[in-house]
């Protein structure tokens, strides 16, 4: 638990600076559109729709700063200078650290991948009243439906994990701002915030995930995103929560 500070600002960080390759096209993955609009887009568009975030900062290759900030001003029109800009890094955890520079003043960081872009505004407001409630770190978390198992450099199946004990851990991640900012401070790599916070003993917060908030990392989760996108903008309830 921290301190709770109820008025403490929430900010947003978007890593949004990956090449994408898994995904195959040609421009960066934020930047390819899901029923016409740019993935990072749908992705601050979820974040100002949760009404928990104060201020959001989108990092971005460095050649991508203009049309992201282009692309980004109309979400700036409705929510004032809500939105920033900025390069991000070679690694995930690069973009982060330079998303955290940005924002000496929050209290409070939610951590959201671009590529999640369909995230229901609601789970972002769930992971900032966690927060919010006194928990310095809090992930949303789905049960695993395969079987996983640990393999070597060789391929040799090495161990199966009780798969009742496993999760697969979504976005956004939230902390108490000074909690990431130590966890940033050492010079690491991890394929989530979350990791970095545990190397410092923290205890992290699981809440239920959601299937919508899968992220976007293949062919076919690009055509189920596409699929997903017109349901729910034609007015078909939302996909029935997971838990
Ligand atoms: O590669 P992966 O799918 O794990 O990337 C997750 C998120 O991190 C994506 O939104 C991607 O744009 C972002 N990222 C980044 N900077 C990098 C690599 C990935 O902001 N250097």
């Amino acid at each position: 638990m921290n301190n709770i500070d109820n008025d403490g600002s929430v900010v947003a960080l978007v890593p949004a600076a990956g090449r994408g390759v898994r995904l195959g096209a040609s421009a960066p993955k934020a930047f390819v559109a899901v029923g016409g609009t740019p993935m990072v887009r749908l992705a601050v568009d979820g974040l100002i729709a949760s009404g928990a975030v104060d201020r959001i900062i989108v990092m971005v290759p460095a050649e991508m700063v203009e049309s992201a900030v282009a692309l980004l001003t109309p979400a700036t029109d409705s929510a004032g200078d809500m939105v920033q800009v900025v390069v991000g890094g070679a690694e995930r955890t690069d973009s982060v650290r330079a998303g955290i520079a940005a924002a000496p003043d929050a209290s409070y960081f939610l951590v959201h991948d671009a590529a999640r872009a369909l995230t229901p505004p609601r789970l972002i407001a769930e992971v900032a009243d966690e927060l919010r409630a006194g928990h310095a770190a809090v992930v949303p978390a789905l049960p695993v439906v395969d079987t996983i198992k640990s393999v070597d450099a060789l391929g040799i199946v090495t161990g199966t994990p009780d798969r009742s004990g496993l999760r697969a851990i979504q976005t956004p991640q939230g902390f108490a701002a000074d909690l990431l900012r130590t966890a940033y401070a050492a010079d690491v790599q991890a394929t989530d915030d979350a990791g970095l916070v545990e190397l410092l003993g923290t205890q992290v917060h699981t809440i239920p995930g959601d299937a919508q908030a899968f992220k976007i990392t293949t062919q076919l989760d690009l055509m189920l995103a596409e699929t997903l996108l017109t349901r729910l903008s034609s007015g078909y309830a939302t996909i029935a929560r997971t838990s």
